[in-house]
């Protein structure tokens, strides 16, 4: 199945001084999603925020949270971020030894259920829980710090994941050093929402963010060209209409 794109800007790169004027110029630059890195100094070695800075920010877009939770244990914590305002809970497959309850529990709290795994995770870790996850989230980078360089490794191990999805309703996200120069790649690869924070607050402005998650945006459309034929079967660039889905 072929999904839309989704832009997910990561809010750790933004200028935490000014956090709700940086909420609103990515809301006015088109990002689908506004993607939260909760990190905890233990699972990850790296501290950001909680859930009463998400609970804060809430009120000023309307668009979709996206809360990714570099946390051990998790399970303690699902219900202050679902009260938050999370709309999509990311738990790691690598923070916890029950990731089928911790699932449960997110869908249980009325929220999409998202797993993420580590580089050097394998996809296997998955494939019993494929039926309760609504995103999948392949880190890109070793997670806990923005402005790392992207993994080239995790292109397999994105496409392998794209095709154990199959028809699923899942939403394949890659986050992590991605850029509007990887953007094609992964989307070629299968990715179809892709969080990125150093690549789209670069600038100062609103419009320097539009720009920047338009470029993401275009890259990762093209991307998936390969995947596009017109009717007489050959590639085409832009070949809308005869989207393969
Ligand atoms: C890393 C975080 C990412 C990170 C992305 O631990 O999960 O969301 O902020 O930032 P960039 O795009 O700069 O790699
Ligand atoms: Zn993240």
């Amino acid at each position: 199945m072929t999904r839309e794109i989704i832009i997910a800007p990561s809010i750790l790169a933004a200028d935490f001084a000014r956090l709700g004027e940086e909420i609103a110029a990515i809301d006015a630059a088109g990002a689908d999603w506004i993607h939260c890195d909760v990190m905890d100094g233990h699972f990850v070695p790296n501290i950001s925020y909680g859930a009463d800075i998400i609970k804060a920010i809430r009120p000023l877009t309307a668009r979709i949270f996206d809360v990714h939770l570099m946390i051990a244990p998790a399970d303690p914590y699902l219900e202050a971020f679902a009260k938050a305002g999370a709309d999509v809970i990311t738990v790691h497959a690598e923070a916890g030894v029950h990731l089928d309850r911790s699932l449960q529990a997110i869908r249980a709290l009325g929220k999409k259920a998202g797993v993420s795994l580590c580089p050097a995770t394998p996809e296997a870790v998955i494939e019993y829980v494929l039926d309760r996850v609504d995103v999948v989230l392949v880190m890109t980078v070793n997670p806990g710090f923005g402005g790392q360089s992207f993994l080239e490794s995790q292109l397999g191990k994105i496409g392998r994941i794209k095709t154990m999805i199959g028809d699923r309703p899942i939403r394949l996200e890659v986050d992590g050093g991605i850029t509007r120069d990887n953007a094609a790649a992964v989307a070629a690869a299968g990715a179809d929402t892709l969080v990125a924070g150093s690549a789209v607050f670069r600038g100062k402005s609103s419009a320097d963010y539009a720009a920047n998650i338009a470029a993401i945006r275009v890259a990762a459309e093209a991307g998936r060209v390969p995947k596009l034929q017109d009717v007489s079967g050959r590639p085409t660039r832009f070949g809308e209409a005869a989207l393969i889905r």
